[in-house]
Order: C-alpha cells, then structure tokens, then sequence
C-alpha cells in the first residue's frame, strides 16, 4: 500500500518511521516533512490546509491511505477532501474535528455524553468572564475556544492575568481546576469499534519541576506504571465510548485517533481536553512500543475494519522522550540556527530543515525530540538524555526531570 503523511512536526516523522518498518506499506510519501521525514520518505511540497491541495496530492502520488496528522488540517476538512476523491484517509472530518476546534463544543458532546469533565462556562465577554471565574475561584483556568497550537490555555492564581488572557482571545471556556497527575490515552477507532494505544504522560510546562508556561509539550513517557490496574479499560467504557456513540447520533461519526487528556484527580479520571489526532510528544514513545505494523492499523480504522483487526501487541520496556526547543520558546522561537547530531537513530525531528548547503537548521519552536526505549523507564531516559548530550543547538532549552519521578518509583 502507498501511505500519504501529512504534516511537518516530530509527530509525523514518527509516524513515517513506524509505517516505514510496516511491510505492507510499500511506498511513504510525507508532505510537507522535514529534514527528518526526507530520510525515511518521498518529499513533496503541500499547503497542508489546502483541501483541494491534499486530495489532488493524494490523487497524484496514486496513495492508497492518507494519515492527516496535525489538527489545523482536519479541521479545515482536508480528510473530507481526501475521501472525496476516492482515498481512503486516517483522521476525522471537519464535523468530527470540531471536537478539538472547539472547547466549547468538546464541552456541549461531553456533557451529553455524560463523560467526566471539568465544570465550565462559556463566555463571550468580560462580565461573563469574570463572574465564570468568581465563581469557580482560583487556580483559574481560561481557555481559547479555538485551536491554539497549545497555548490557548492559562492556568494561574492571578486574576488580572486569566482576565488579560481571555480579552486576547474572543470568545473562551473558563473551567474549574483539576488538580492531578494528567495522563494521555490515544483511541483508534473506525467510528464504532475502539483500540486504546498505551496511555503516555506529557510534559507541558517549559521548566523543570512543571515550573514556566504552557508549551505543546516538552517531554513524555510510557507506559505508566503507577496507574491501577484497569485504568485503560474503565476510559474506554466512560469517556471513549460514550464520546464515539454520542458523535455518531448526531450524525458527525467520529473515525480517526480520539486523544483523551485526562486529570487524574481524588474524585477519579477527568477529562482535560480532547484532541482530534496523535499527540505530540506521546506519540513518539507510543510508537516505539507498538510492535504490531501501523499501516494496518491505520487502514483498518479508516475503513471501518477494526473488529476484524488483530489486537495490538506491544515491545516490553518502556520508552522515553525529551523534546529540544529553539531560545525564545515558547515565545517566539530563534529560527535557524544550526543543528548538530540530528541524524542519530532516536532523533525525531519537529522544526528542522536542510538548508541549501546541507546543513540541518532549526524551523519551529520545538526542534527535535530524543527518543529511546529500555528495559525500564530509568534505562529509557538514560539512553534519551545521552541522544540529548550529542545534540548540539545554540540557545537550545530541554528539560532534566523527563519521567525522573516515574522511574524514581519503581
Ligand atoms: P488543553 O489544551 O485543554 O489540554 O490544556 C493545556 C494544559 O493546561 C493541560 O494539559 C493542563 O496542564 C492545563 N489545564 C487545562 N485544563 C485544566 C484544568 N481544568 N485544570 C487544570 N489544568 C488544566
Ligand atoms: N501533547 C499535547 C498535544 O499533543 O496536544
């Protein structure tokens, strides 16, 4: 089968180094990529928001499946374009993206579907906001109603900030505080049948100790042994399948990766957010670990095949990543500067390209992120951090206390 990856971050190269390994997936064309998804894929150049664009790339490179893999995509209904044309395409349509659009609407299906959240309000101007926040008290909690690259979100005890926030906005969900450990759990599912992949923690503060601002995610770990027994399972059956069932009733099926973010507070599992495609940092240790092939996988959800799929077997071990952002992250990144030591085996690349001399550049704020895996966590990170000593970036930030705690414990 001829695979189409779209997108251009460290997620995507991921995924083109596990579909590449697949056998069944006999060519690989990734559109935009990056210097690292060039080593292992066809390059093509795509406005990867052009619907029309997509489809007719799909269409050009005779591709048997499309993988949309960031959101501003999905949500623009390139996954609808692609299907249009006669592909077969992994990732939602616009209607089913809307899930991670919009907070406010993610908000509307959960509470219909009964799946534990946060309380929340939505507002549209300042009164609204700060009664919202008066009456949830502080940590406040103020979101961007629409995508954000990650930092739609402030969490903060200052008032003055959480007001500033929600002016910047326009229209935002003011939440309570969950207090707790945040887990992810990726669902696969074809829009009826569901496969949960291994739940993996993200790091989403800058600065060691979880200190800093909001970035997309500077770190992650899986699997994660301090959860109870059963933990996947009881998501399953109380947010992934009332969430898969209650998108379905209104006539918007949701088919593609349902990213469940979670607190995991005194009161049980709840709800953070829901993203609508792989997550990124997690997906580079989940699919270190997944030993069954992707591109089946992949196939089999987006046509509607997953009962008759095999179940999914994973490595043994544990795996970990440690993400390299440019200076200034997450404000606006220092762009680039040259990379050394990006072309080790674990190097997954983010915002990096091949200038025309050859040399590797920094292109985002989040560059690359060291990946290894290991019998244990505290293996997996030794192996992370020593990718991470021969990674040269000037100005370059990473955090020291990836999966510290976690491995720490064992
Ligand atoms: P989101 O984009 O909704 O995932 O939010 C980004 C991050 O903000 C989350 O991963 C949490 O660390 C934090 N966050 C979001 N919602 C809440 C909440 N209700 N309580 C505490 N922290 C939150
Ligand atoms: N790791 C956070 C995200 O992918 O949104």
């Amino acid at each position: 089968m001829r695979v189409l990856v779209v997108g251009s971050g460290a997620r995507e190269h991921a995924l083109c180094l596990a579909l590449a390994a697949d056998p069944t997936v006999t060519a690989l064309i990734c559109a935009p990529g990056n210097a690292g998804t060039a080593a292992v894929a066809e390059q093509r150049g795509v406005d990867a928001l052009d619907p029309g664009a997509v489809a007719a790339l799909a269409t050009d490179v005779r591709a048997d499946l499309v993988v949309v893999g960031p959101e501003a995509p999905l949500v623009a209904g390139v996954a609808d374009a692609v299907r249009a044309a006669g592909v077969d395409c992994f990732g939602p349509s616009a209607a089913a993206a809307r899930l991670e659009g919009s907070k406010a609407f993610a908000k509307e299906v959960m509470a219909a579907a009964g799946v534990p959240t946060a309380r929340a309000r939505v507002c549209a101007d300042r009164a609204d906001v700060a009664a919202a926040l008066d009456a949830f008290g502080p940590p406040y909690v103020v979101k961007d109603d629409g995508l954000a690259a990650g930092k739609g979100v402030v969490v903060t005890t200052d008032r003055a900030e959480a007001l500033a926030h929600a002016a910047a906005c326009g229209r935002v969900v003011v939440e309570e505080y969950l207090d707790g450990p945040e887990v992810s759990v990726f669902c696969i599912t074809d829009g009826t049948v569901i496969r949960p992949l291994l739940p993996a923690q993200d790091f989403k503060r800058i600065g060691d100790g979880d200190t800093g601002p909001n970035t997309g995610g500077m770190g992650a770990y899986a699997p994660l042994p301090w959860l109870p027994a059963g933990f996947v399972e009881e998501i399953v059956a109380t947010v992934a399948e009332p969430t898969v069932r209650e998108m379905t009733a209104r006539g918007t099926p949701f088919a593609g990766l349902l990213y469940i973010g979670l607190a995991i507070t005194s009161a049980g599992p709840r709800v953070v957010e829901f993203n609508a495609r792989f997550g990124d940092p997690e997906t580079q240790v989940v699919l270190a670990l997944l030993d069954s092939p992707l591109g089946a996988l992949l196939q089999a959800a987006a046509t509607g095949g997953l009962a008759q799929h095999p179940p999914l077997r994973w490595r043994p071990g544990a795996a970990v990543t440690v993400v390299v952002a440019a200076a200034g992250y997450p404000g606006t990144p220092r762009l680039g500067d040259v990379l050394t030591g990006a072309e080790a085996a674990g190097v997954i690349h983010a915002g990096t390209r091949r200038r025309d001399d050859g040399a590797i550049v920094s292109a985002g704020g989040r560059v690359v992120s060291a990946t290894a895996t290991g019998a244990d966590l505290a293996a997996a990170r030794e192996r992370a951090y020593e990718l991470i000593a021969g990674i040269g970036l000037a100005g370059a930030q990473h955090r020291t206390d990836i999966a510290l705690a976690a491995a720490r414990a064992r």
